[in-house]
């Protein structure tokens, strides 16, 4: 079996202070990768000044098992922050190969409860700090012609889940962006796959069961992590679940649908409802890759 080494390469791992981030950092380090262990050092929900004790926690101990690794303490929801991480990067180690985008807060409430500042707060770290971490890595990996990303999302953002509108619009935005990245990048050997994650972290030590947290450690998420962001995984734009050992893809599928149009005739609601369970029937789905695809099933001849 070939082995996943990452001597040579240079990752980032935002979010990497804490949880699954620090558990992809200090094994991505052990297997040879130079890291940017990024963390702004916050509360689950955001809020407080900051630490610079999450990354340098981590970093430490990478040098303490023999790898090599840096800190940055920035922001991963400004435009600033997001150039700060990839300079600190290109500093330290010249280049970037591996981005993986997992800093997170939450700010659950229903809906209707769902104030617009604890709207803002996570749609800005979550999709917004994807684009702002994003941008200036993609260009440098377009320039090298490689690049691995992880991008997080969450079963929240493929299914949703009830609380959490606006951590799963943020999730759903991810695959949006990833689902655009994974063509843009296509020419130049940048893969951008998506995880979406269960495991037993401080933001979900409240949210699941004693029993079950502890089954659902960060270990079981980090091989396919680190499978994504290695030069054997050639495979971009695939949404993978991983948690305690469990591993499946997701994905946006198309009924075979139903043409009602006779000629030039427009249908009508009536017709509609009366072939909606022929519309909507998910026997044989389709798969696109990419939005012009559906021009292919309209029959516009
Ligand atoms: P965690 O709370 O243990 O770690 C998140 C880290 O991100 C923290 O160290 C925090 O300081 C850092 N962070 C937060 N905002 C930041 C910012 N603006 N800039 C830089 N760093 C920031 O959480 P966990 O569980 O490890 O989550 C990692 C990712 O996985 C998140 O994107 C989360 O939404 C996602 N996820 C986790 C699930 C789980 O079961 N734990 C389920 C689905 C998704």
């Amino acid at each position: 079996m070939s082995k996943i080494d990452f001597s040579g390469k240079v990752a980032i791992v935002t979010g990497g202070g804490a949880g699954l981030g620090k558990d992809y950092a200090l094994n991505l380090a052990k297997r040879g990768a130079k890291v940017v262990v990024n963390d702004l050092g916050g509360m689950r929900d955001g809020t407080g000044s900051g630490s610079s004790s999450a990354a340098d926690i981590v970093v430490d101990e990478i040098k303490a098992q023999g790898g090599v690794a840096v800190a940055n303490y920035d922001n991963v929801a400004t435009v600033e922050g997001g150039e700060g991480i990839a300079k600190t990067a290109i500093d330290a180690f010249g280049k970037i190969d591996i981005l993986i985008n997992n800093a997170g807060i939450l700010r659950d409430k229903s809906f209707v409860k769902l104030e617009e500042s604890n709207w803002d707060a996570v749609l800005n770290v979550h999709l917004k700090g994807a684009y702002c971490v994003t941008r200036p890595v993609f260009k440098i990996m377009k320039e090298n012609g490689y690049g691995r990303i992880v991008m997080t999302t969450s079963a929240a953002g493929i299914f949703g889940n009830f609380g959490q509108a606006n951590y799963s619009a943020a999730k759903s935005g991810i695959v949006g962006l990833s689902n655009v990245l994974k063509l843009e990048g296509a020419k130049s050997n940048i893969k951008v796959n998506i995880l979406a994650p269960v495991a037993g972290t401080r933001l979900t030590d409240d949210i699941v069961p004693p029993q079950i947290f502890e089954k659902i450690k960060v270990d079981y998420v980090t091989p396919i992590v680190l499978y994504m962001c290695s030069d054997k995984c050639n495979d971009s734009g695939c949404i993978i679940n991983a948690g305690a050992g469990y591993y499946s893809k997701s994905a946006m599928a198309t009924s075979l649908g139903k043409n009602l149009s006779e000629g030039d005739k427009i249908p009508t609601p009536e017709d509609v409802l009366e072939n909606w369970d022929a519309i909507t029937d998910m026997d044989n789905p389709k798969y696109f890759d990419q939005a012009n695809d559906i021009f292919g099933e309209l029959s516009l001849q």
